[in-house]
């Protein structure tokens, strides 16, 4: 397709510039071992009821593991979390649960420590789209800590503050 030939570089640009939050987006697989990937592809659906969506690589690890669960957790990560990140970015990383702190929450869904906010969601729905699925969640359970969130802008990721979005 033409299109694609000429525009991939340039979305790539464009969408590598459009500044987002970092999320880790957890569930248990079918052994009851926490999964997780970073995730930046999150947003807000609807506020009645409440309902959330990100995006999943049809080539990532855990694409088995996100059809098969009901539910997933929405890690919003803090700006202090740059390690965690990249963890949970990397296809190296073995055990990705090991460098970080978490528990298992009461809904069973695996929340890291110290994020800026967690969303707890059944899954809703199912969308392919493209080389990536769809997934939407309805928030079942939420909580927010004292924090600032992270921002990722360029391939970089930082804390947002306040003071420098006025
Ligand atoms: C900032 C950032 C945002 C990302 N956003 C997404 C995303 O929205 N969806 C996705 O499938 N992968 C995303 N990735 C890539 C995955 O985190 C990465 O491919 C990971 O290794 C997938 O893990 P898995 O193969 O264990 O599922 C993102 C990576 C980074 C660094």
């Amino acid at each position: 397709m033409m299109i694609k030939e000429h525009s991939e570089q340039l979305y790539r640009e464009i969408m590598g510039s459009y500044p987002t939050g970092v999320t880790i987006i957890t569930t248990l697989d079918v052994n009851n071992k926490p999964v997780g990937l970073t995730v930046n592809s999150f947003a807000s659906v609807s506020l009645d009821p409440l309902m959330i969506l990100w995006c999943i690589d049809k080539n990532s690890g855990s694409i088995e593991t996100f059809k098969i669960t009901n539910k997933f957790a929405v890690n919003i990560l803090a700006g202090n979390q740059k390690e965690a990140c990249w963890v949970f970015a990397s296809r190296n990383e073995t055990d990705r649960f090991a460098k970080v702190n978490w528990e298992l929450s009461s809904n069973d869904l695996p929340i890291l420590n110290d994020v800026f906010g967690v969303l707890e969601c059944k899954k809703v729905d199912e969308i392919d789209a493209g080389d990536h699925m769809i997934l939407i969640g309805e928030v079942i359970n939420l909580q927010k800590n004292d924090t600032d969130p992270m921002l990722y802008f360029r391939r970089k990721v930082g804390s947002i503050r306040e003071e420098s979005v006025q």
